[in-house]
């Protein structure tokens, strides 16, 4: 399986970030892995075009579960692709928070992702109190299967675990909590869909940066990571890259 390296921009980025794009596509012509930066949905059509021929990809952070229609301010999943995306983000635990998405309208989200031929990044994970309480695997079990898409492939979902705790923290569970999630998800996803569980993109998120990048690409069943604040900076991201590259 190709690992698989995940910048999340989230509200960051105007015009001018493209510089960023244009040095980590020179530092990292064929990387290892594969790239995949989502930057905000006003950039996506520029980046895209800044990215084409190259091994970055460009994704969404969102999409509405319906194509078209009366829905101000939303984006649906086939303008992300019409506009050069490949892959859209899925309920990620900010949008969870803020906009309280279900995971019934998250399985809705990547469903329509599918459905317009990008690749589903959904995104689980448990709140500080949810582990502290011991319920870290039920949690993110429940969250995994209420928000799986129908027809979920290897080629199409890739599983984003993001402790809410560790998000924009600079904290991280240890690397044993780390295997024991991602295990445990592998083993879910195989009770879900089958044999294609096994070539599923696993990823970690949560304060991922390039000191702790290569201890956590060596856990058991990471396939790579999902990264916001070290994604902003091309030397930053580029790092984990090589990381995983590794
Ligand atoms: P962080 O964010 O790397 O800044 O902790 C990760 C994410 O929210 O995807």
């Amino acid at each position: 399986m190709r690992k698989l390296a995940a910048g999340n921009w989230k509200m960051n980025g105007t015009a001018g970030s493209v510089v960023e794009l244009q040095a980590l596509i020179a530092a990292h012509p064929m990387p290892g892995c594969e790239m995949l930066i989502c930057p905000p949905a006003t950039l996506v059509q520029q980046m895209a075009s800044v990215a084409r021929g190259s091994a970055l990809r460009i994704g969404g952070q969102d999409c509405h579960p319906k194509p078209s229609g009366a829905h101000t301010g939303d984006v649906s999943a086939p303008m992300l692709r019409d506009a050069g995306a490949s892959h859209v983000i899925v309920g990620h635990s900010e949008r969870r928070a803020d906009h309280g998405e279900t995971d019934a309208l998250v399985r809705a989200k990547a469903e329509a992702a599918l459905a317009a031929g990008l690749v589903a990044v959904v995104c689980i994970g448990e709140t500080e109190g949810e582990r502290d309480a011991g319920r870290t695997l039920a949690v993110v079990g429940s969250q995994l299967d209420g928000s799986l898409p129908a027809g979920a492939t290897a080629a199409n979902l890739v599983v984003a675990y993001e402790p809410v705790w560790a998000i924009g923290t600079g904290r991280t569970p240890t690397l044993a909590e780390i295997a024991e999630v991602h295990e445990f998800l592998r083993n879910r996803l195989q009770a879900l869909i089958g044999a294609e569980a096994r070539g599923v993109r696993l990823l970690y998120g949560g304060s991922v940066k390039p000191s702790n990048a290569a201890e956590i690409f060596a856990v058991p069943q990471v396939d790579g990571a999902l990264v916001g604040g070290a994604s902003l900076k091309a030397a930053d991201f580029g790092a984990i890259v090589a990381a995983l590259s590794a």
